[in-house]
């Protein structure tokens, strides 16, 4: 059978063009394909100025000792990390350096575990029970609360102590019920991502009680503040689900009171802390619900950015995207905002799976089909070509959460993240720190660490971390105006950290 001769495709002739009748390859051609490569990295394109490539001298020496170790911490479980990512020089620096905005955090984890056991549960009438699954459950009240079905009859904590010589033993094992981080081999307590997700959602209903009182509610949310304005991030977008929030006796408070009350908090905390951007909201809903429910939510979403359209970012859903329901399902209720002319921004989880091919895995196509603004996670994005080139055309940027993804067991060894490869071709992505409370972090910096030592590897340098940085306000929700305001207040913190480094 005759076999058609077919002109060789362009990239064959390119190939023969630098190889084809030389025994080495060029040296220069050579050099020339890396600079390319190169370039194309996330901050590949950034011009450094003097300092700060003397920064990135400091900064790539530190990364080249870092790499050597044979416990090379983003190759390991962030547990047994975590230690040494603090003792880590490049962390340091990481720390202190302003990082912009932290886009994808959840209210009732942006706050460190001890802090929970330390401060909320010391308060006065704070009564806990213990259900039958080993699992604690609080609650504040000026009276002997009701019964909980399956848990035990409530105690005042108080007295509980009290009647203790030395709480530290009790203080621990709250402790261990309010985050995932463990001492223990965590790939032993945690064997699978069934497990992992049970567990992660058991400790939400073990905190819940805490941070639905009142008073807990404003201080947790201050307090999450102030961490992440400690680890110099100037400007968060969290993701809340304004829950029915208590007072001692009893009586609770809507929607709008929470919202409301984060509004004031943060301009309570930007008025005396400088530079601080602000705090713009995500309203959630957990996945979970039906048609229906999901389409009351829509409504009352819209309202709520009608009604705080500064304050209000968009719309969301949380829940575990392998167990909830495809965004497919929900479509006509996703529709509502464009149908009835009331706009509301849609920032949705997508690809936080490895389920490749199921309905599930058809949530990040429907994400950017629904317009979402951002897409939290993706990190199935690469086995999708079609919603990876319309999330690049279209600047929806990936929100990347690398310890997340790694606690939630998609990835062991965070050199192989897929967003490793987002980074290494300038895909528009943010990191982010996703449930810093329930994974033993606070902040940003563990997951910048992550993203600059593990996913970008050697080659990433200073304009990587300027760019990322830089990325967090671009493709925030901020309008223009406010983004210009934001970056040029960022300009001048960076050139400083910068100037504070260099020696
Ligand atoms: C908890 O924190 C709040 C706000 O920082 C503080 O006023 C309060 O005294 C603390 N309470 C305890 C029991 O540590
Ligand atoms: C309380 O107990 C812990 C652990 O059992 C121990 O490390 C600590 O030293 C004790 N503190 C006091 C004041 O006895
Ligand atoms: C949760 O706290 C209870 C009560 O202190 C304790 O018995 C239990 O072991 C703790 N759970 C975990 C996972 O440590
Ligand atoms: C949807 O869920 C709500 C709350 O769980 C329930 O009251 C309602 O009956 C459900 N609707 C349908 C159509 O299943
Ligand atoms: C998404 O945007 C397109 C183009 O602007 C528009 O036609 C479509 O109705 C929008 N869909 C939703 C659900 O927002
Ligand atoms: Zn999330």
């Amino acid at each position: 059978m005759a076999v058609q001769l077919q002109r060789p495709p362009a990239a064959v002739v390119f190939l023969c063009v630098l190889t084809c009748g030389l025994s080495i390859p060029d040296p220069g051609q050579r050099e020339a394909l890396m600079q390319l490569e190169a370039s194309m990295q996330t901050g590949g394109q950034v011009v450094l100025t003097d300092a700060e490539r003397q920064l990135d001298a400091l900064l790539f020496k530190m990364k080249q000792e870092e790499t050597a170790r044979t416990d090379f911490p983003p190759a390991m479980h962030f547990f047994r990390a975590r230690d040494l990512i603090r003792t880590s020089p490049i962390f340091g620096l990481l720390q202190k350096m302003p990082k912009g905005g932290a886009l994808h955090v959840h209210d009732f984890s942006m706050v460190d575990a001890e802090w929970l056991v330390k401060n909320a549960t010391y308060r006065p009438h704070c009564y806990m029970c213990c259900t039958d699954s080993r699992s604690v459950r609080f609650i504040f009240s000026s009276q002997q609360p009701k019964p909980l079905p399956r848990c035990s009859s409530w105690v005042l904590l108080e007295n509980l102590r009290d009647k203790m010589i030395n709480a530290t033993d009790l203080d621990n094992s709250i402790l261990r019920n309010l985050t995932l981080f463990t001492d223990q081999d965590p790939e032993a307590v945690y064997p699978s991502q069934d497990e992992v997700w049970d567990r992660f959602e058991d400790k939400f209903l073990a905190l819940w009680g805490l941070v639905t009182y009142a008073l807990v509610f404003r201080d947790y949310y201050y307090q999450g503040l102030t961490q992440f304005y400690t680890d110099n991030v100037m400007y968060l977008e969290l993701r809340a689900l304004l829950p029915e929030v208590y007072e001692l006796d009893g009586s609770t408070h809507n929607r709008v009171w929470a919202l409301k009350t984060y509004q004031d908090i943060t301009r309570q905390f930007m008025a005396t802390h400088s530079g601080f951007f602000g705090t713009r909201i995500i309203v959630t809903i957990h996945r979970g619900v039906n048609a229906s429910v999901m389409t009351e939510a829509v409504e009352e979403a819209m309202k709520l950015k009608k009604d705080f359209p500064d304050f209000m970012a968009g719309f969301d859903m949380v829940g575990r995207e392998d167990r909830g329901r495809p965004l497919w399902y929900f479509r006509d209720a996703l529709s509502l905002p464009v149908e009835s002319g009331l706009p509301l921004p849609f920032f949705f989880h997508a690809g936080e799976t490895d389920l490749e091919g199921t309905e599930v895995d058809q949530n990040l196509l429907d994400a950017l089909l629904l317009n979402t603004s951002r897409i939290g996670h993706g990190f199935a994005l690469l086995h999708h070509p079609v919603a990876k080139d319309l999330s690049r055309k279209r600047g929806v940027a990936v929100e990347v959460c690398p310890i997340s993804n790694q606690v939630l067991k998609l990835v062991k060894d965070l050199r192989n993240h897929p967003a490793a490869v987002l980074m290494s071709e300038n895909h528009p992505v943010v990191i982010s720190s996703d449930d810093p409370g329930m994974f033993g972090t606070s902040g940003l910096s563990y997951d910048f660490y992550e993203a600059f030592v593990g996913l970008g590897g050697i080659k990433s340098h200073i304009g990587s971390l300027k760019q990322l940085a830089m990325n967090s306000i671009r493709y925030s929700s901020l309008t223009s105006e406010q983004q210009n305001k934001a970056m040029a207040e960022w300009q001048r913190r960076w050139n400083k950290f910068v100037s504070e480094n260099v020696f």
